[in-house]
Formats: C-alpha cells, sequence, structure tokens
C-alpha cells in the first residue's frame, strides 16, 4: 500500500435524516467517497445491530427552523405535505431519537448538515454533541453542506465536496484509530 492509500476494509456507517432528499444524496456521496466497506442508511435501517463494530459513523441532517429537527418542526412539515410543498418523507426516526437510542461504542465519527448558507443554528453541532455522549471521538469538524432553495437544490459541487470529505474522512480514520 502506497502512502496516503486507504485500505478500505473498514466499516462505516451514514445514517441520515432527510425529508427531501438532499440529505440523503450527500449521505450517498459521503459513503462512495469513504469506501466499498461504508453504507448510507436511514434512521430505520441503522439498527443496533447494524451499526455493531463500525470502525467510523457519520451521521447527518437538515438544518429546520435553525435546528436539528424537533418533534414539533417534524409535525409542522408532515402537515405541510400537498400544501404547495413537496411531499417530505417522514417515516423514519427523527436523528434525535436515534442518537438518544445510541448504545456506547469506540467507533469513531462525524457530523454533516445540509442547509442554507446564511442561516443561523446547527444541527451537525447538535449530532456532534451526541455522537460524543455515546462515546465517538469526533475525527474533524461538523461540515455544512449547501443547498440553494428551501427545499434544495444542493449547490453546484457540493456532490464532489461530500464525496472528498467521505475520502478524507476514510483517511483520518485511517491514520487514527479507535484506542480501546
Ligand atoms: C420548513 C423548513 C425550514 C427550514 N429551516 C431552515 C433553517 O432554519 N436554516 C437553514 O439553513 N435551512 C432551512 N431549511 C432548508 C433545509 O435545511 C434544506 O432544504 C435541507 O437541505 C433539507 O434537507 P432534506 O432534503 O434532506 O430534507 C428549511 C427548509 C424547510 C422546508
Amino acid at each position: 500500500m502506497f502512502v496516503g492509500q486507504v485500505s478500505n476494509n473498514m466499516k462505516a456507517i451514514v445514517v441520515f435524516e432527510s425529508f427531501w432528499g438532499n440529505t440523503a444524496a450527500i449521505a450517498r456521496v459521503i459513503a462512495e467517497g469513504i469506501g466499498p466497506g461504508a453504507y448510507a442508511l436511514t434512521t430505520s435501517e441503522a439498527t443496533t445491530e447494524v451499526i455493531a463494530n463500525a470502525d467510523l459513523i457519520v451521521a447527518g441532517a437538515p438544518l429546520i427552523a435553525f435546528s436539528l429537527p424537533t418533534d414539533a418542526s417534524r409535525r409542522n412539515i408532515a402537515a405541510s405535505s400537498g400544501l404547495n410543498a413537496p411531499t417530505p418523507d417522514v417515516s423514519h426516526p427523527s436523528m434525535r431519537m436515534w442518537l438518544a437510542g445510541l448504545a456506547q461504542t469506540h467507533a469513531r465519527s462525524a457530523a454533516f448538515e445540509t442547509r442554507i448558507w446564511w442561516s443561523p443554528g446547527s444541527a451537525a453541532a447538535t449530532i456532534g454533541a451526541g455522537l460524543m455522549r455515546a462515546g465517538c471521538q469526533q475525527v474533524c469538524k461538523p461540515q455544512r453542506f449547501i443547498v440553494t432553495g428551501k427545499y434544495g437544490p444542493l449547490r453546484a459541487g457540493e456532490i464532489e465536496r461530500a464525496h472528498r470529505w467521505g475520502a478524507e474522512l476514510a483517511h483520518s480514520v485511517e491514520r487514527a484509530p479507535a484506542v480501546i
């Protein structure tokens, strides 16, 4: 293996909350960037069994009303469905609920959000704090991916940037695996 190459045998889970698909799209391309052992999963799919022994957990969600989606904001989104708004996917547990159920783990972690560039607030900081509570040390500071309108689309270049970020995360974990 030459210097800088990732061995690509790490197990990584990229778990996401996504109503209109922007965060899901970013999650999938982050997983591609990490490598073949990485999977982008909804909060329903990322069960305790599925994430067991993961080397890296990456978690992301949209910024909604200046915050990681709350039960109240999710209810409002569900109620807005069909009212001149694209149909949201509210079928999976919230990221807040997923984090609350996350068992203690030595996986390394990273957090991200999708959002409008100028907005105050952070979903990723709250996700990062939840990951830390479960014992997951973050390998880098939370990352933001930008949409150009209320429901998207992603700004040009964000997909490519997410792919590069995934590759960087893989390198970080390779260089400094968890000390158990
Ligand atoms: C009801 C609503 C509230 C939003 N609130 C914010 C906000 O406070 N700050 C922000 O930057 N973006 C906000 N957005 C934009 C979303 O964060 C953005 O569209 C995000 O990419 C959606 O992710 P998803 O497609 O994965 O659901 C809001 C969008 C909607 C529809």
